[in-house]
């Protein structure tokens, strides 16, 4: 099914990822969408949350009152998962991280929805062959995992699972674009996917670190802020090697040492690659003007620094 055939999508648990979610497709994309959680304890929860961020959006002039009167509007809450089910051609699972309930989730989803719908999963670290081993549709099936706050928070990743065909893929692709989400392709299936396995491995090293007594935690957030996490919204570690002149450096600094005995393929297809010693992105030639173009976006950040520090003195 392409995208244009996508008329209303569904979002099943309506919590801290769900209701943004929703709104996505409700705000963006235009999507007659219904979501559909355990109790209407939980879905005045949800009403409450869509309520404030649609405020907030309003308030800080990203939308206008009637964007958001009309995006509530679009909004349908239920306790029916039938009704949820029947009613969508697309559906993100977004409830509790536990294996088993998120089976038998697309299990009854895949019994309820039309034969058409696509059923995504948003979990952060089980993968999708796994949660959709039960279903039928095994070709209309993938993951899209958004970071909260999701209506917030651009980036989207989206990957398949070993049977999901190349136009659900697409769809989905298409679909989060509409929703004005930035859509990030993951090639294979792992737990944890891309980013959550990037973030997990710097949490786990500044955790070790703090125990360590190496630093307070306010010095380790106070470091990364100013530091890399100043660069980040700039160059990514990708990037960073690029712009940072590495890839120019001499070989026995930049290549990772040949082991003497036996070396992974994975080690060593990065070796291979840190031996070219060539840039990711930046034309060797145009290195200069690369380097102003980040010296100029970090100037205009550290002006809002100061003057930040100068409000706050
Ligand atoms: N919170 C995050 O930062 C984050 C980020 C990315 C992905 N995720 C993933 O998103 C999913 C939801 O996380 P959350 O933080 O929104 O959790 P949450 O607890 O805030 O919300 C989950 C909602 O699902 C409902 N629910 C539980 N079981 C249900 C069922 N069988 N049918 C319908 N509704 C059900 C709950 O009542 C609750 O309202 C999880 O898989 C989580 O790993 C969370």
């Amino acid at each position: 099914m392409s995208q244009s055939n996508i008329k209303r999508v569904g979002v099943v648990g309506g919590g801290t990822m769900g209701f943004g979610i929703a709104i996505n497709f409700a705000l963006w994309g235009g999507y007659p969408t219904t979501i559909q959680d355990l109790n209407d304890r939980a879905l005045t929860r949800s009403k409450r949350l869509i309520e404030s961020a649609l405020n907030l959006f309003v308030d800080e002039s990203l939308i206008r009152p009637d964007q958001a009167a009309a995006t509530y509007d679009k909004i349908t809450l239920t306790t029916d998962l039938a009704q949820l089910a029947t009613n969508s051609d697309f559906v993100t699972e977004a409830i509790v991280e536990r294996l088993s309930d998120k089976q038998q989730l697309f299990n009854t989803l895949d019994q309820l929805c039309p034969a058409h719908t696509i059923i995504v999963s948003n979990t952060s670290g089980f993968v999708i062959s796994d949660i959709g081993a039960g279903v039928k549709r095994q070709d209309k099936i993938g993951l899209t995992h958004y970071f909260a706050p999701p209506h917030i928070v651009p980036g989207v990743e989206v990957a398949k699972g070993p049977q999901t065909s190349d136009e659900t893929y697409n769809t989905i692709y298409k679909l989060m674009k509409a929703a004005h989400r930035i859509p990030i392709r993951v090639e294979k299936e792992l737990p944890g996917y891309l980013i959550n396995r990037i973030q997990a491995a710097m949490g786990r090293e500044t955790h070790r670190l703090w125990a360590e007594g190496v630093a307070t935690a306010e010095e380790i957030e106070l470091g990364i802020k100013t530091t890399f996490g100043f660069r980040m919204p700039h160059e990514g570690p990708m990037a960073h090697y690029d712009l940072a002149g590495i890839w120019k450096w001499p070989d026995d600094t930049r290549v990772p040492k040949k082991p003497d005995g036996q070396e992974s393929p994975i080690a060593e297809k990065i070796r291979l690659r840190m031996a070219e010693g060539t840039p990711w992105f930046v034309d060797p030639e145009k290195f200069d003007q690369a380097i102003e173009v980040r010296d100029r976006e970090y100037i205009r950040r550290l002006k809002e620094l100061y003057s930040e520090l100068t409000e706050s003195s």
